[in-house]
């Protein structure tokens, strides 16, 4: 059992990540209609996962008992002039979504509720996960900047990923 103003936050929390499945589409769609077809490819796979993370939070939810809420998704932006505009927007949704684990995970504690601060323990370290790689790409995005060419290199690699879903919580 947790608190109402747990599921709540949980709830809310279902909506942000949608968001960013939404935002994630959005820049894929931008990147396709700029030719960059890697960095399409990598947003679509990036929206993908974000679904299953709104997934696995609703089916906390459910298996703790509560009901599931699905409000309505904010428009995301459609503009992004280039490349290093769509992970800089990545970067910075990222780095709110890291707060938004934060914030729950003290809720959680000062709650006493450790079965949700357990649950988002997983996030906390997708998190991690999340923003280093947006990182890494934003550094070699920077680096080709001084070489003709690279940006088309880098659009090439993006190209090669591959959605896995992550494995179900236990
Ligand atoms: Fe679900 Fe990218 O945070």
């Amino acid at each position: 059992m947790i608190s109402k103003k747990m599921t709540g936050t949980l709830n809310r929390q279902v909506n942000a990540e949608l968001y960013a499945a939404y935002l994630y589409l959005a820049i894929s769609a931008e990147a396709d209609h700029k030719g960059l077809k890697g960095a399409a490819n990598w947003f679509f796979a990036q929206a993908q996962e974000e679904t299953t993370h709104a997934q696995r939070i609703a089916t906390y939810l459910q298996r703790v008992g509560e009901k599931v809420v699905l409000e309505s998704i904010p428009k995301p932006p459609a503009a992004f002039k280039s490349m290093k505009a769509m992970f800089e927007a990545a970067l910075t949704h990222e780095r709110k979504v890291t707060a938004m684990i934060r914030a729950i995970v003290n809720q959680a504690l000062a709650e006493k509720d450790h079965a949700t601060a357990n649950e988002m323990q997983w996030f906390v370290a997708e998190q991690v996960e999340e923003e280093e790689n947006v990182n890494d790409i934003l550094a070699q995005i920077e680096l080709a900047d001084k070489a003709p060419g690279a940006l088309f290199m880098i659009d090439k690699e993006l190209a090669t990923r591959v959605f896995t879903p992550p494995a179900p919580a236990e």
